[in-house]
């Protein structure tokens, strides 16, 4: 048998596996779930072994464990670490499901003739690491493993991934390998597959301005002291100038600019404006000047609030001049931009630009450095090749806007070129109610994996 007539004589079982996982509700953001997160780990590592690792154990970490398991088909053979993550986002806002996050169903769509898995977490990250559960069994069933595979999926992407990060460093002897291949970001379409070459970074603040000392009567003391939520409005408000840039002194400092050839290149890309707005139901982007939607969140740097809060929200009018206002505001990074460094100058900033009528205190959040994958290497000709054969189609360098912090570590720490091989779409709802995973996505992904694995030890033979 081929790997294509084992995914396809395997494939309802390869979707019962991932709907029993995506069953398991791996909260990694709210302790309420914490059982839950370690169950998803107990089940991946059963599964590991149930397809064929020679061992596969779960590490315990100051946080939420990390399974690893490796196959070591030939001590001399080039070895692929496959990294993931089992845990997911939290399902809020659960009113706007139109079936629970946790109880998966397969329907299908417009775009997803096939049918897609509507589940949290069936794209991001449950159905993606999971292609390489199967890829794995599937090669290693019709006797096509040559690469040595050691999977690294941890428990704590969603929340930052500082145990890894730990980890990582510990184990750099246990972790050694040629590449890292990870599937958590997205391609353009299944008619235009794609690599991803570029992830941005992250730095995430939490402010917290304070007024008067307690809630206030509006009418007995409006007027006469700092609102904190208007001053918060105000401080927000002027972050970004007339043409949309950030106005933190220092802050574009180290953004690396593209020559005019590589923004040509990168706008290249078959990107339908028109439809972009439509679907989002916008009449206009909105963005950087100078730039277009495509270079706005590939090679563009970002300060966002995520959420604001503070004073009555409750039903009816409740007259009050309210003690506090809060709001968490993360701004995405591009090489060189350092994180720890952005929020530092964030804080200096704010501090700096705050009336004294008010107490502001700044706290940084998780952080971590953009990434860029080069395209010269074995693994990214391996990408190209299996994409090739997958798809008939050559494959399209593209820069993501979302963040996974851990790949510039591999790179620094292990030395590794991280390999972005993802099949999600950005219409899969990640992080957002109703996400999906497209079926034909997951089955043409493990197919796909497969293929990388054959062309990265083949290329790497002739290198
Ligand atoms: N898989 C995403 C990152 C992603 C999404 C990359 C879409 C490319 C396209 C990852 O799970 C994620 O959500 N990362 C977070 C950062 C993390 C530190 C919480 C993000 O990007 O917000
Ligand atoms: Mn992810
Ligand atoms: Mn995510």
């Amino acid at each position: 048998m081929s790997i294509q007539r084992y995914i396809a004589a395997n494939s309802p079982r390869f979707l019962d596996e991932l709907v029993d996982l995506l069953k398991i509700p791996s909260v990694s953001a709210d302790p309420a779930y914490g059982e839950e997160v370690v169950k998803a780990a107990e089940y991946v590592k059963e599964k590991l072994i149930a397809s064929g690792v020679d061992t596969a154990e779960i590490c315990e970490t100051a946080g939420f464990p990390i399974v690893y398991g490796e196959k070591i088909v030939d001590p001399a053979a080039p070895t692929i670490l496959v990294y993931g993550h089992y845990d997911v986002q939290p399902a809020d806002p659960l009113e706007l499901w139109e079936s629970p996050p946790f109880e998966p169903v397969i329907k299908k769509t417009e775009l997803h003739p096939e049918g897609a898995i509507f589940a949290r977490g069936s794209a991001d990250d449950k159905g993606q690491f999971y292609m390489h559960v199967k890829a794995f069994e599937a090669m290693l069933a019709e006797g096509l493993l040559h690469c040595n595979v050691k999977f690294m999926i941890e428990g704590e992407e969603e929340v930052g991934s500082e145990n890894l990060d730990h980890f990582v460093q510990q184990n750099q002897e246990k972790l050694k390998a040629d590449v890292v291949l990870i599937s958590d970001t997205s391609m353009i379409s299944l008619e235009h597959p794609s690599v991803t070459v570029g992830l941005r970074g992250l730095a995430y603040m939490q402010v917290e301005v304070t007024g008067p000392n307690k809630d206030l009567h509006s009418g007995t003391f409006g007027g006469s002291v700092a609102n904190p939520i208007n001053v918060l409005c105000k401080l927000i408000a002027s972050l970004h100038d007339e043409d949309n840039r950030i106005t933190i002194p220092g802050f574009y400092d180290q953004v690396q600019e593209y020559d005019a050839e590589y923004r040509k290149q990168l706008n290249k890309a078959p990107f339908d404006l028109d439809e972009f707005k439509r679907k989002l139901d916008v009449e206009e982007t909105y963005g950087e000047k100078g730039y277009s939607t495509i270079e706005r969140v590939g090679i563009r740097p970002t300060l966002d609030v995520n959420g604001i809060w503070g004073g009555y929200i409750g039903e009816g009018a409740k007259t009050v001049l309210p003690s506090k206002a809060f709001a968490k505001i993360s701004m995405r990074l591009v090489p060189d931009q350092d994180h720890k460094n952005i929020a530092r100058l964030f804080e200096e900033h704010f501090l700096k630009i705050a009336p004294p009528a008010v107490k502001v205190k700044v706290v940084p959040h998780h952080g971590g450095q953009a990434a860029v994958v080069p395209t010269d290497s074995i693994g990214y000709k391996a990408a190209e090749a299996a994409i090739q054969e997958a798809f008939g189609k050559k494959a399209i360098p593209t820069r993501e806007g979302g963040s996974i912090p851990i790949t510039a570590l591999f790179q620094k720490v292990l030395g590794l070129d991280p390999i972005l091989l993802g099949f999600g779409l950005d219409t899969d709802a990640i992080h957002s109610p109703n996400e999906h995973y497209g079926v034909a996505n997951y089955l043409k992904g493990i197919e796909t994996i497969a293929l990388f694995f054959k062309h990265f030890h083949q290329l790497s033979r002739e290198a």
